[in-house]
């Protein structure tokens, strides 16, 4: 059954402001893509990179609001061929309208849509799912626990979800702003009234104020009233450290197989004094993981893979699996490869931090063979008779350097071609 503490709240929150604010007719111009549930992160961290999408494949998108992940994954099971499709569920009808029309303005079919609560799920649309996204909707249920094992329950044995959820330190001010507003006691008010109550309280924010201090949060200045409301009026909103959301998914019998992306997790990145770096290789993953979130300080969210305990730890595509292909996320191997092979490093930036990795010119040469079709077999075989300097063995150490700085940042993933 469906919570119903909190859920009348709720529900007008989502009539009134459907969440992301989308608009069906930008479907013309771009896809929007993002994490976690690209098809290729996915089978990355779930299906070991060996799941065959020409075989029928389930995914349930719960909660899924004005439909980013359900569009996104529907088209790019559609860009496969293959028969998979998607199951979207949200309490919201403003919100499914939106997600509906997007769907039929890219000409998709392979999407199923209701309306009800995911505490419902095996009624409404039973399993068994292939995969699952909740992104963004653990976080404001009354009992989240429930929530994921509702979902839990509908999972294939062999199925993995990816998860968004709150996380605190980045939010730092978020939950201040909650609690003043909450102080004024505006329940009785409607959500555009509310609305227009906080943005008075925002203009007079002291310069001090962790908000005004946070320049990470930006929310409620550049989603409009839709993301002001979701940031700072929610009625229900709870955030997770590392170490709580492990135990939170530990109670369901799942396990968390990454986060994304997983560089922002890696303390390494961050601290170069040899003594105190030794230390990590004494801790382990989920404790690096925890030690970087206090350290960064700059976590907003968390997005995680899960798979049922039961599973084994057979679930992430690994290096070691030589007869996988790279394949780039958003990059042609081509370009991006004489970009480097000019700058001779890749600078990124995560979650507010920046990052730069040097690399050399025969990992740029390995990099020009990313095309998901090429094994890691075939690129190393193929430099070792291309370039008479390359053997089998440089050409696999360099490959292995270069995936691991590009899957870090999240750019690159392993599948079967
Ligand atoms: C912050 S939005 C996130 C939307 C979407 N997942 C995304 O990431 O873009 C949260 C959504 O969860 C929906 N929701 C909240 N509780 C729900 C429940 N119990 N069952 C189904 N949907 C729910 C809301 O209606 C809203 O559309």
């Amino acid at each position: 059954m469906a919570d119903t503490d909190g859920v009348e709240t709720l529900n007008q929150q989502y009539e009134t402001y459907p969440y992301p604010p989308r608009d069906p007719a930008d479907e013309a111009n771009r896809l929007v893509t993002g994490s976690p549930s690209q098809l290729a992160e996915l089978n990355h961290y779930v299906f070991a990179g060996r799941r065959d999408f020409s075989k029928p494949f389930r995914a349930l998108v719960a909660g899924g609001g004005t439909g980013d992940a359900a569009i996104m994954l529907a088209q790019q099971l559609a860009d496969t061929g293959g028969p998979g499709n998607v199951v979207y569920l949200d309490l919201s009808s403003a919100s499914r309208a939106i997600a509906e029309a997007r769907a039929e303005a890219r000409g998709l079919s392979n999407i199923s849509f209701y309306s009800g609560s995911l505490l419902d799920i095996s009624s409404i649309a039973p399993g068994p799912y292939d995969y699952i996204d909740c992104c963004g909707v653990l976080h404001h249920l009354s009992n989240p626990s429930a929530g994921l094992k509702s979902l839990c329950d509908v999972l294939s044995d062999d199925g993995g979800m990816g998860v968004m959820v709150y996380a605190p330190l980045g939010r730092n001010g978020v939950y201040h702003v909650q609690e003043m507003l909450r102080s004024f006691d505006l329940s009785d008010s409607n959500p555009v009234d509310q609305v227009a109550f906080a943005r008075k309280l925002l203009e007079n924010l002291p310069s001090t104020n962790w908000l005004k201090r946070n320049s990470l949060v930006g929310d409620h200045l550049n989603e409009g009233d839709a993301g002001l409301y979701d940031l700072l009026l929610h009625s229900q909103d709870r955030a997770y450290s590392v170490s709580e959301l492990n135990t939170f998914i530990g109670e369901a019998d799942m396990r968390i197989t990454t986060f994304i992306a997983p560089f922002a997790y890696d303390p390494s990145h961050h601290v170069e004094d040899e003594e105190l770096a030794s230390k990590f290789e004494t801790m382990s993953w989920i404790e690096r993981c925890a030690f970087t979130e206090l350290l960064t300080g700059s976590l907003k969210t968390h997005i995680a893979y899960l798979v049922k305990s039961k599973r084994g730890d057979k679930s992430v595509a690994t290096v070691d699996d030589t007869d996988l292909a790279p394949i780039l996320v958003g990059l042609e191997p081509k370009s991006a490869a004489n970009a480097l092979r000019d700058k001779g490093q890749l600078n990124a930036e995560l979650e507010g931090l920046r990052y730069s990795f040097p690399i050399t010119h025969d990992e740029c040469a390995v990099l020009e063979l990313f095309d998901g079709h090429r094994t890691q077999k075939d690129i190393c075989a193929a430099l070792s008779v291309l370039r008479t300097d390359f053997s089998e063995k440089s050409a696999t150490q360099s490959f292995r350097k270069l995936f691991k700085v590009l899957n870090g940042l999240n750019l690159s993933f392993l599948r079967k071609p």
